[in-house]
């Protein structure tokens, strides 16, 4: 009896000696997590060697794309006729539209959007008076009946001495900026 005991001893003594694994795994799945890597390789797709891509069409979060128009007079005027401004024209998004109208626009545009801002150089002398209503612009109506999408696409690609603003605003802002230059149409402000 002592003799089993002992070479049962020397079995469970030495069976712990092997260099090349871990061993006996009671749970294997504690070890090695059975869940999918990031960027691992996965047996799930076929072209399983490649991190997945976002399904067609998602769109980025916070990424809104309102604008599809091109930087010319046509896109300039199919704007005009039929981009629709997404936001809710309401005391809101007016206040904020002012705030970043205060920020990227007034320093040219003056306070209430009668030209006299700040910045004071010939080339920007030419400023226009956003209630101007006799003065006939690109789309061939004066500034005061400038549509939302025209006010969007000069924002968005510029024009001559004005800058493209896309860069700097997102276009929810430039959204906004746009209903806060409509109120601003309609302020005669000298
Ligand atoms: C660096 C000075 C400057 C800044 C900054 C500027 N503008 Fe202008 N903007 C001008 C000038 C100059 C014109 C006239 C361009 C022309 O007719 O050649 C103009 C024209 C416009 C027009 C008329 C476009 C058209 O289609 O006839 C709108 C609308 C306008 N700006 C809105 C804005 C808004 C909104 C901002 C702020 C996001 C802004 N601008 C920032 C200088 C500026």
């Amino acid at each position: 009896m002592n003799r089993v005991i002992v070479i049962l001893s020397f079995i469970v003594i030495f069976s712990g000696c092997k260099n090349d694994g871990p061993g006996y795994e009671f749970m294997p799945n504690m070890y090695r997590s059975p869940s999918l890597e990031t960027y691992g390789q996965n047996t799930v797709f076929a072209d399983s060697l490649n991190a997945r891509k976002p399904v067609k069409g998602t769109i980025a979060r916070n990424y809104l794309s309102t604008f599809y128009y091109e930087s010319s007079l046509e896109g300039y005027l199919d704007a005009g006729e039929n981009a629709v401004n997404p936001f809710e024209n309401n005391d809101m998004n007016i206040e904020e539209g002012k705030k970043l109208y205060s920020m990227f626009c007034q320093h040219c545009h003056g306070e209430f959007g009668a030209g006299g801002g700040s910045i004071t150089h010939p080339i920007y002398s030419a400023i226009p008076h956003y209630n101007d209503g006799k003065m006939l612009r690109r789309a061939n109506v004066p500034m005061n009946q400038l549509t939302s999408g025209h006010i969007f696409h000069a924002l968005t690609f510029g024009l001559n001495a004005m800058g493209p603003h896309s860069s700097q605003l997102s276009e929810e802002e430039r959204w906004k900026i746009v209903l806060y230059v409509q109120e601003l149409q309609k302020y005669n402000a000298e």
